[in-house]
């Protein structure tokens, strides 16, 4: 199966509608795209995936959301949104969590690289697990 190519570059107003049309997180990703913290995977003029991320863990890198389109997943984007990130602070710890149940995102973290950083409860029903990439 041939993978199509993307770039991944920062995220404009004008991407803001294709995002929300996927964007399973709560409220949605205006905020973000206006600081300047979203970056979109693009293929052609489609928005396949995207990534928010922000010094806002104690000082340090986090990436609160990364999803990719449900038709555009296994091919690669998600880890590519994440080296993208993780390229932007070569030199700096990154955070990243996710529900104790999402087992695309736990293979994925796990592949990168990303050690277990504890847990935090009462965010959402499962556990949120953290993860930190130390370099
Ligand atoms: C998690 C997510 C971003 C992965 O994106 P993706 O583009 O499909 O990921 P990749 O194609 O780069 O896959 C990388 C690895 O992730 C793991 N993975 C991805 N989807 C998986 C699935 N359905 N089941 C098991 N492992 C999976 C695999 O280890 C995979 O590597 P492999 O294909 O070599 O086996 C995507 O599944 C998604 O958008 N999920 C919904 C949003 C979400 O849960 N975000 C994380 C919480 S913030």
């Amino acid at each position: 199966m041939t993978t199509p190519s993307y770039s991944i570059r920062k995220a404009v107003a004008a991407d803001f509608e294709a995002i929300d049309e996927f964007d399973m997180f709560a409220g949605d990703r205006q905020e973000e795209i206006s600081r300047g913290e979203c970056f979109v995977a693009v293929q052609g003029e489609t928005v396949a995936g995207y990534l928010t991320t922000a010094r806002s863990f104690y000082q340090n890198p986090f990436i609160a959301y990364i999803q990719v389109r449900d038709n555009q997943q296994r091919h690669g984007i998600g880890h590519a949104l994440l080296a993208f990130a993780e390229s932007r602070w070569p030199v700096e710890k990154i955070y990243i969590s996710t529900e104790a149940d999402n087992a695309p995102m736990l293979h994925l973290l796990q592949k990168r690289g990303y050690t277990p950083a504890g847990e935090i409860l009462f965010i959402q029903n499962e556990p949120e697990l953290v993860f930190c990439k130390l370099r």
